[in-house]
């Protein structure tokens, strides 16, 4: 590793810290947004327009009257929505002269983890210059299967019908675009967004996979085929090993499971002991923690009543008892005491428990040390800091996108309007027919006059 990097990943490491926070406290977790409960009260937070109160929408299909005890999120406020399974929240505006009533909210905070965001594609080159397969059958996971099934990173639909795979993680460099650009159907499923005419909406091609590996402190883990419901006969394993947790939190941010014979479950890595059951009759309620650094998940379905399936968060806890080194004598032995009675309890494997020196997303083992670290990036950081100024945007962007493995947001960030003054835009993708989809036309069979 030379010193530059090294001097990188030190200045990345709050703001890579500030991201895996953000995985776990995502405010949507499904593809449309359907659970989306924050309180975003306009349809664009960059001059977009007030959205109608639902307690006040009586002449609209939509309002607390018809949708009393809080159903879709409805109640006494002004909040984007999603009640009715279409691609995305939306809410009532005070209409126009154009006869627009309602209209989609863009909401950056409510991105479903694996989601990379809606980007431009000007069609030379496109984003993802891997295969291109079309097909009105199209959905989120046929294009996601195709791509990870050709070992591809990244999957991205455009038009509703067209899939596009690859691995290029400069894909920022198109510049992003607003989410309401990619709201245009998915010809295989009403309600999920399958990007928009030279709008490409790309996801992490693990998403939906039948089984995995994970050693990230944080990652969200969907069912089998999701956004898609997860398919009959699935028996799926997923490993999630953390080295040095002492503690792993669980939350399951969404859970649809009707059938009783179809079940989620968490085992002991070490024993493969069974920890917890959830099936169709037994929902998990709440979080909770399981004090291990080994878990295994699996999951069965049978042959009857598939449904959508589950997303489960899950954040590893290390020990910090050595964060600040000079404390009193007393202290010191307290803390001491506590970190082996933790070890006994958690660490089946009585490995050392260490200090947190790595950013979350990274394996610590690969890792050299924290005093390495601390005084290589000061030294660095004194010498070059004029050169880091002068180059830390390009870097710290190529840096991020440089380990696209991940199922989790932590790499989000604002569009690459650096890049796109070098890029020369292209005539656009003249192959896709244009969908006539326009703010007037509501295809929405619910959402009546
Ligand atoms: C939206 O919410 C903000 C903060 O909660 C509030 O200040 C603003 O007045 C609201 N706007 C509308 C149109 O209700
Ligand atoms: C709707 O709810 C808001 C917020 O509680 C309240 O200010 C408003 O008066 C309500 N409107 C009606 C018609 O009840
Ligand atoms: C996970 O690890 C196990 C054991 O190392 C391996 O057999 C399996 O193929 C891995 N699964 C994936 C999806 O990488
Ligand atoms: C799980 O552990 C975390 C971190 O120690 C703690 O903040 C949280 O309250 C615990 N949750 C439960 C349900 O025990
Ligand atoms: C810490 O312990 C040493 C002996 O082990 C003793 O000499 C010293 O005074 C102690 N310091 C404090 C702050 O208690
Ligand atoms: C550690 O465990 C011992 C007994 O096993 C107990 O006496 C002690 O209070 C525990 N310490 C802490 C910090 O929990």
């Amino acid at each position: 590793m030379d010193l530059w990097t090294l001097s990188l990943r030190i200045l990345l490491l709050p703001s890579v810290l500030v991201f895996c926070a953000d995985l776990f406290h995502s405010e949507c977790y499904t593809v449309s947004g359907a659970d989306y409960r924050g309180t975003q009260n306009q349809t664009s937070l960059d001059s977009g327009k007030p959205c109608l109160f639902w307690n006040e929408t009586f002449q609209h299909p939509y309002n607390t009257l018809k949708y009393p005890n809080g159903e879709g999120g409805l109640g006494d406020h002004n909040y984007c929505r999603n009640p009715d399974a279409d691609v995305s929240p939306w809410c009532y505006i005070a209409e126009h002269e154009d006869g627009v009533y309602w209209k989609y909210c863009d909401i950056p905070t409510c991105r479903m983890p694996g989601n990379l965001g809606c980007f431009k594609d000007h069609g030379n080159p496109p984003p993802l210059i891997g295969i291109t397969e079309t097909s009105n059958k199209q959905t989120i996971q046929t294009c996601i299967t195709l791509c990870r099934r050709q070992r591809y990173k990244y999957a991205g639909l455009e038009s509703g019908f067209a899939c596009f795979c690859g691995n290029n993680a400069d894909y920022r460099k198109h510049g992003e675009t607003p989410s309401t650009d990619c709201n245009s159907v998915c010809f295989g499923d009403h309600k999920q967004p399958c990007g928009g005419d030279g709008r490409i909406i790309l996801f992490d091609s693990l998403i939906g996979a039948c089984g995995g590996n994970y050693t990230k402190e944080a990652a969200v883990i969907y069912s089998p085929d999701f956004p898609d419901s997860y398919g009959s006969g699935k028996a799926c394993y997923w490993t999630i090993q953390v080295p040095g947790a002492t503690l792993i939190h669980f939350k399951f941010t969404f859970f649809v499971i009707k059938d009783s014979r179809d079940m989620v479950e968490l085992l002991d890595g070490y024993t493969k002991q069974v920890l917890v059951r959830f099936d169709g009759r037994n929902h998990p309620s709440q979080s909770f923690n399981i004090s291990s650094d080994f878990i295994i998940l699996y999951f069965f379905s049978d042959q009857i009543n598939q449904a959508q399936g589950f997303a489960l968060v899950y954040q590893a806890f290390k020990e910090r008892t050595m964060e600040k080194p000079q404390l009193s004598n007393q202290t010191q032995t307290e803390l001491i005491t506590q970190t082996a009675n933790l070890s006994i309890n958690a660490a089946r494997s009585s490995k050392i428990l260490y200090v947190i020196t790595t950013s979350p997303s990274r394996p610590t083992g690969q890792v050299p040390g924290w005093t390495i670290y601390a005084l290589t990036g000061l030294l660095i950081l004194t010498i070059i800091a004029i050169l880091v100024k002068a180059l830390l945007h390009l870097n710290i962007k190529s840096q991020r996108l440089a380990s696209p493995t991940s199922l989790d947001s932590c790499h989000r960030g604002s569009a690459g309007e650096i890049w796109s003054i070098f890029y020369k835009p292209s005539t656009s993708i003249s192959i896709f027919p244009k969908k006539i989809k326009g703010p007037h036309d509501d295809r929405n069979p619910l959402v009546g006059e």
